[in-house]
């Protein structure tokens, strides 16, 4: 099997091979997800393809294909026989580990194992077992708060970066507390999660000691010699059993990677394009300080709007689906944000309504691999949002808006250059 390192480096020369300079030609034909174009306008792209041709195809990683519609996509994410999670993250190979286990289980998994991975983590992500983390995560938020807003001079605008001076930062210190990680480790985790799931371009030739594999199995190796157990998410996955068991070391370390790598870029994300949406929107901004009996569906909102993940699939064996050939081992991939933008599944859909009543959104995905997360995730985003508008009520983009959105499988801002007004 695979370690995490060579998937990451076998994905960075992927996304290294690829010519980002030349502007994309047609979407339909040679949509590249890793190019900047795609992350400065995704939902533009996917609205003209979902008109013309709402499963486009592309030769590059070997070749590709990118549904629109909220119907293919629930369909694809549902049929794990013809379309596998082997390969979640796109690169131009094609991973070599067979099922069960995989490489970050249960988001690699197929069934059966898949179904068997996830049910061992459920009690963990489980509402009353996130309940207690909100306290800490607003004392979190209002630390960095103090910290931005130390620099602020009364009467005067102060310039900050909404998405590396707060957003960042929230889901990492959650989950590194939740793992049982120091959570001053977080630029490192940052640094694997850029290399694993973002488009570098950037010589990722590192030493062993500095590799994600080498952090993960000194921190699996520390909790498992510790006398006194913390109780953390980390000792849960060395004291679970499966069949009278403990888990295979390849599934505790791939699993510990797994959440580390979903719940940081992801809700890093989600918390920057909301803040992103209420800077450029003041009527909504206005409305939920007055309101804030509507945080709920604010949040939902913001996850519909400006969902983050966009997962991948192998196809398993040829077959026809939607009209278009697919070949064994072609990538698919799941843009949930197209869906969640299909105005055959949602009214108004290009509207951003704050107080929508029906949201039965996709950004948590569709199907069998559905979100564990999604407790924390909500959690987090409303109280980041709570907490920052309580303290930063005004505030705008910077003029121009010189705001840079990731491309590749997550998208969110990763600079939100923000003028603090007051
Ligand atoms: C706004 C934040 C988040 C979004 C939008 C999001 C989105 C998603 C999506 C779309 C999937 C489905 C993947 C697929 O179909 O292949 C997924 C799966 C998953 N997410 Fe999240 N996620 C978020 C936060 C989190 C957090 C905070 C955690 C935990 C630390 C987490 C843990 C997981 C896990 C373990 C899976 C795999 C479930 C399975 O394979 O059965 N996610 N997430």
């Amino acid at each position: 099997m695979r370690s995490i390192r060579e998937v990451a480096d076998l994905q960075c020369q992927a996304m290294t091979d690829v010519d980002h300079t030349k502007p994309i030609a047609d979407w339909a034909t040679e949509f590249d997800h890793t190019h900047p174009e795609y992350g400065a306008k995704a939902p533009e792209i996917w609205d003209d393809l979902r008109e013309r041709c709402p499963i486009a195809h592309s030769d590059a990683f070997g070749g590709i294909w990118l549904p629109t519609r909220h119907e293919d996509i629930s369909a694809i994410a549902s049929d794990p026989e013809h379309f596998s999670s082997r390969g979640a993250v796109v690169f131009a190979e094609r991973p070599e580990e067979p099922a069960p286990v995989g490489f970050a289980p249960p988001i690699t998994s197929d069934p059966p194992f898949h179904a068997i991975a996830r049910r061992l983590l459920l009690p963990a992500f489980a509402p009353k077992a996130i309940g207690p983390w909100e306290a800490a995560t607003r004392t979190i938020c209002n630390d960095l708060l103090d910290t931005i807003l130390d620099a602020k001079v009364e009467g005067e605008p102060l310039s900050i970066d909404g998405a590396v001076a707060y957003a960042q930062h929230i889901p990492v210190m959650v989950i590194a507390d939740m793992l049982g990680v120091p959570k001053e480790d977080g630029d490192i985790f940052r640094g694997f999660i850029h290399r694993i799931i973002e488009n570098p371009g950037a010589d990722h030739d590192i030493a062993e000691e500095d590799s994600f594999d080498f952090y993960l199995d000194r921190v699996i190796a520390e909790h498992a010699e510790a006398t006194e157990k913390r109780g953390d998410l980390v000792d849960f996955l060395l004291e679970i059993e499966l069949d009278g068991n403990k888990l295979a070391p390849e599934h505790v370390r791939g699993t510990v990677a797994l959440l580390l790598i979903a719940g940081i870029d992801t809700t890093w994300s989600s918390i920057g394009a909301s803040l992103w949406h209420l800077a450029n929107n003041p009527g909504d901004r206005a409305r939920l300080v007055a309101e804030p009996e509507l945080i709920d569906t604010a949040v939902e909102e913001f996850l519909r709007f400006y969902a983050p993940v966009t997962m991948a699939r192998l196809v398993e064996k040829d077959h026809e689906f939607g009209g278009c050939p697919m070949k064994a081992d072609d990538w698919m991939l799941l843009p949930f944000p197209a869906a969640n933008r299909d105005p055959e599944a949602f009214e108004n859909a290009d509207e951003f309504i704050i107080d929508r009543a029906r949201n039965r959104h996709a950004a948590f995905g569709l199907g069998i691999h559905r979100c564990i997360g999604s407790n924390l995730a909500r959690m987090e985003l409303k109280v980041a949002i709570q907490e920052w508008l309580a303290r930063i009520p005004e505030f705008e983009l910077h003029e121009p808006d010189t705001t840079r959105w990731s491309a590749g499988q997550i998208r969110g801002p990763r600079e939100l250059p923000l003028t603090v007004l007051g």
